[in-house]
């Protein structure tokens, strides 16, 4: 058993001096994907998924099939995490399913995606945190609000972490990780033209990481949108409008600064949706989507084995001793 918790992967990953890539994954051959290019490249990894964003139609299904296929990978250190729980009820699923690991965003209303208060979002996430950590699981919050799309169905604008805050938000709440808004927003439109230090606001990152040195921090929306995999997808009948994302420098340099875990979803499907575009139009006799799907796993878990090189995770599995996480529903708590 290699399910592991976010708080010792990302510890592990502090005293390392590298970044553990969190991989959006919504399907089984994407959770393949990311597993084995954890696997080649030796790599600890967080496999991360969003309630509801799946191919299935019941989360319950998708989370059971999604455990089980970490079972076949008993030499990577593995934390399966619920990214952006949107409220308490969606994070305690994920740890009755059994996750290692949850996210609980109380920085926007569930219901209107408004920005919540201060205080109602410490209310909630102390909430998920009391339940999660008495079964040995960790949790992440998040402060200030990131941009962009995390469902597809909303925009928010980006509000800034504030450092002080940040320090509050984790006495009062015992967060082991905290994804600051540092300027990166979600999806596959980020930036009118290459972000520089009035969009990024790098020095934000070592300010908060002064300020709680014993939490976690995440960078969201960090892809970097390559426009070689747009251009596929535009050739294959797509319309997505140039955009930039996260340089894969920044990203490097983020985990010199404090960073520990770096959220990518996009980069990993704009790589797999291209792929599978182009295999389709190669075959215009295509009934079967397998053999699309299987180009479009083998074309994510490239690109995952690259960043995971760019994050430094890579080889650190190697001298990576995991204590195994047992779910509740396991039988065992850690
Ligand atoms: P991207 O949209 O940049 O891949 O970010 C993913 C993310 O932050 C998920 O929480």
């Amino acid at each position: 058993m290699t399910l592991c918790t976010l708080r010792e992967v990302l510890d592990h990953a502090r005293r390392g001096g590298y970044g553990v890539g969190a991989f959006n994954v919504t399907d089984i051959e994407q959770v393949e994907a990311v597993l084995d290019a954890a696997r080649r490249t030796q790599s600890p990894v967080i496999v991360q998924t969003i309630a509801g964003a799946s191919a299935f139609a019941s989360d319950e299904l998708y989370w059971d099939l999604l455990l089980r296929t970490v079972d076949h990978y008993p030499d990577v250190p593995v934390v399966v995490h619920l990214d952006h729980g949107p409220d308490a009820e969606t994070c305690l699923r994920a740890i009755e399913a059994g996750f290692s690991s949850v996210m609980i965003d109380g920085s926007l209303d569930p219901v209107t995606h408004q920005p919540t208060t201060f205080d109602e979002n410490i209310a909630v996430t102390r909430q998920v945190v009391e339940y999660a950590h008495a079964r040995g699981v960790s949790v992440e919050g998040e402060l200030g609000t990131i941009g962009g799309s995390k469902d597809g169905a909303t925009h928010a604008e980006i509000i800034l972490a504030d450092p002080d805050e940040a320090a509050e938000f984790v006495a009062r709440t015992g967060v082991d990780a905290l994804a600051v808004a540092i300027g990166t927003s979600h999806g596959a439109y980020k930036f009118t033209s290459p972000p520089d230090s009035t969009v990024l606001h790098m020095d934000l990152i070592v300010e908060i990481a002064e300020r709680i040195p014993d939490t976690h921090l995440v960078m969201h929306g960090s892809s970097s949108l390559p426009a070689h995999l747009r251009e596929i997808i535009n050739a294959h009948g797509g319309n997505l409008p140039e955009s930039w994302g996260v340089p894969e420098d920044e990203k490097a340099r983020s985990t010199k600064l404090g960073v520990t875990k770096i959220n990518q979803g996009m980069d990993s499907h704009m790589a797999y949706a291209a792929a599978m575009r182009a295999a389709l139009a190669s075959d215009p006799l295509a009934a079967d989507p397998a053999p699309a799907a299987s180009a479009g796993r083998a074309a994510m878990s490239e690109i995952i084995a690259e960043r995971m090189e760019v994050f430094g995770q890579a080889g650190r599995a190697r001298d990576y001793t995991a204590t195994a996480f047992r779910s509740p529903a396991a039988g065992t708590i850690a």
